[in-house]
């Protein structure tokens, strides 16, 4: 492993690539590799143990194709399986959780709205967090059934999915949310549905941005940052490719698209 080795990414499917869009836009210089496990997604509606065992699959060809770090780009993998990846491997790893932080320290109406799997929304990982910001807060937290399914499908802008998610919303908006934290990696993809839906004072958070720089953060203290431009972009996926090549904007540039089974 060295300076010029890949930055590893997997999810549960094509969701991560709103992270992976991020560590590209920070980190230009670095070859990404990326993982979308299509073929076994939603995670969030599996036991914590089959998480784990998927996690593991995938970062350990992630591994095999000589990733110098890994990045979880997807909460319910995080919260269900990154303590068992870290001190199962020596790389490094970086998770995202719902950003129920900085919802907490700006809101002023004094609750959160949390849109996330019922795999994040129930595991410990996530329950600590939660209970720490519960206090001051009023934290409404709402499972986002069927939404990874519909964008999996490539159905992320259709009238069905405003219409879910205008049902999932009611009970935040009820309640009086200033914040949308989006705990899920696919759901950045339904910011332009959901600001349809959300009334101009309720703001949107996700993760992303904060996940790219903690792994620049966490490359430069080990001097594995690369100091030259590397290879295109890759994604493989045991799904659809033409899903995940609509999904990846087309302002980040070539990249390479291969159907594979893992
Ligand atoms: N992108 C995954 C996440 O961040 C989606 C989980 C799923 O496959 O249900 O939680």
């Amino acid at each position: 492993m060295s300076k010029d080795s890949p930055i590893g990414i997997f999810d549960s499917g094509v969701g991560g690539t709103s992270i992976w869009k991020e560590i590209h836009q920070l980190l230009p210089l670095e070859h990404t590799i990326y993982l979308a496990d299509s073929a076994n997604a939603p995670y969030g509606e599996k036991p914590a143990e089959e998480i784990t065992r998927l996690s593991i699959k995938n970062t350990e060809l992630l591994l095999r194709m000589g990733a110098k770090i890994i990045v979880v780009a997807c909460n319910t993998a995080t919260t269900n399986a990154i303590q068992q990846l870290r001190a199962s491997y020596d790389v490094p790893f970086i998770g995202i959780e719902p950003a129920i932080k900085p919802a907490a320290l700006k809101t002023q109406t004094k609750c959160i709205g949390i849109l996330a799997t019922k795999g994040t929304l129930s595991s410990a990982l996530f329950a600590r967090t939660s209970d720490m910001y519960s206090k001051d807060n009023k934290v409404v937290e709402v499972v986002g059934r069927g939404l990874v399914e519909e964008i999996e499908k490539g159905n992320k802008d259709s009238a069905k999915v405003e219409q879910m998610l205008r049902g999932l919303l009611k009970p935040m908006l009820k309640a009086g949310m200033d914040y949308l934290v989006l705990g899920c990696s696919h759901y950045p993809y339904l910011i332009p549905t959901l600001k349809k839906i959300l009334p101009p004072h309720v703001t949107i958070i996700d993760s992303g941005m904060a996940v790219a720089k903690q792994t620049r953060v966490v490359l430069n203290s080990l001097d594995l940052l690369t100091k030259q431009q590397q290879k295109p972009p890759e994604f493989f996926t045991n799904g659809d490719p033409e899903v995940l090549k609509q999904i990846i904007p087309a302002t980040e540039g070539s990249f390479v698209v291969k159907a594979m089974e893992f």
